[in-house]
């Protein structure tokens, strides 16, 4: 089971899609299971603060460090080898090839995700890994973590049904070839399935879908 604990400040914008579809299911059969981490909770005083301002000065709060560490050694005191991940425009790119090695993995992961206009540097020291998943800028990193979870969570096994997603899978090694499809009905609009889809054959089905395939780097 690949446990994923998630350090937030807004722990219910994971509610819909933690418990829909696919991530649900994963959950149902033990494949994954998610625990989410209200850094709030990890607050410093009575008004639980999480974030001040930027030494050196200039706009906005950012996170500051006690909050995070406490939050991040509740984290590993529940899964002690679990690897830590910021989420981060400055990290690395996360491409299938990443999704595949850290659904394979061993251990469980716990993502932080940043909040306003950033976070105390201090808290890379304690991150094993920094991923965006993409060259933009998000109000926050929890976006990031959803679409980052559910690309891990659905090539654990037992999540993905059916053996036709399977064997889109295993055209390359795990790396995603997506070709186009089609279902009934054969015409729509003037617009007809292509004549091999329908033929039968099924090695030159193979053949057209594996030249209409796109390949995930
Ligand atoms: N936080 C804000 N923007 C982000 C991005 N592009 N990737 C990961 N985390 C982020």
């Amino acid at each position: 089971m690949k446990k994923i604990q998630v350090i937030t400040l807004f722990p219910e914008m994971f509610d819909g899609v933690l418990n829909t579809s696919m991530l649900w299911k994963a959950q149902q059969e033990k494949a994954a299971a998610f625990e989410l981490v209200n850094l709030r909770e990890f607050g410093i005083g009575p008004r639980q603060q999480v974030d001040d301002t930027p030494y050196g000065g200039g706009d906005g709060m950012l996170l500051k460090p006690e909050p995070l560490f406490a939050a991040v050694k509740h984290a590993k005191e529940q899964d002690p080898t679990a690897k830590v991940v910021l989420m981060t425009p400055r990290g690395q790119r996360w491409k299938q090839a990443l999704a595949k090695d850290w659904s394979e993995a061993s251990h469980g992961y716990i993502f932080i995700c940043g909040r306003y206009e950033g976070y105390d540097e201090r808290i890379v020291s304690l991150v094993d890994e920094q991923v965006s998943v993409g060259d933009y800028v998000l109000t926050g990193g929890e976006l990031p973590a959803m679409t980052i979870i559910d690309s891990i969570v659905r090539l654990l096994p037992g999540v993905l049904g059916g053996e036709q997603s399977a064997e889109i899978e295993s055209f390359s090694d795990g790396e995603t070839l997506e070709f186009p499809q089609y279902t009934k009905p054969a015409e729509f609009e003037g617009m007809k399935v292509p004549d091999v889809l329908l033929s039968g054959h099924h090695a030159e089905i193979e053949k057209w879908r594996a030249e209409h395939s796109i390949k995930a780097d």
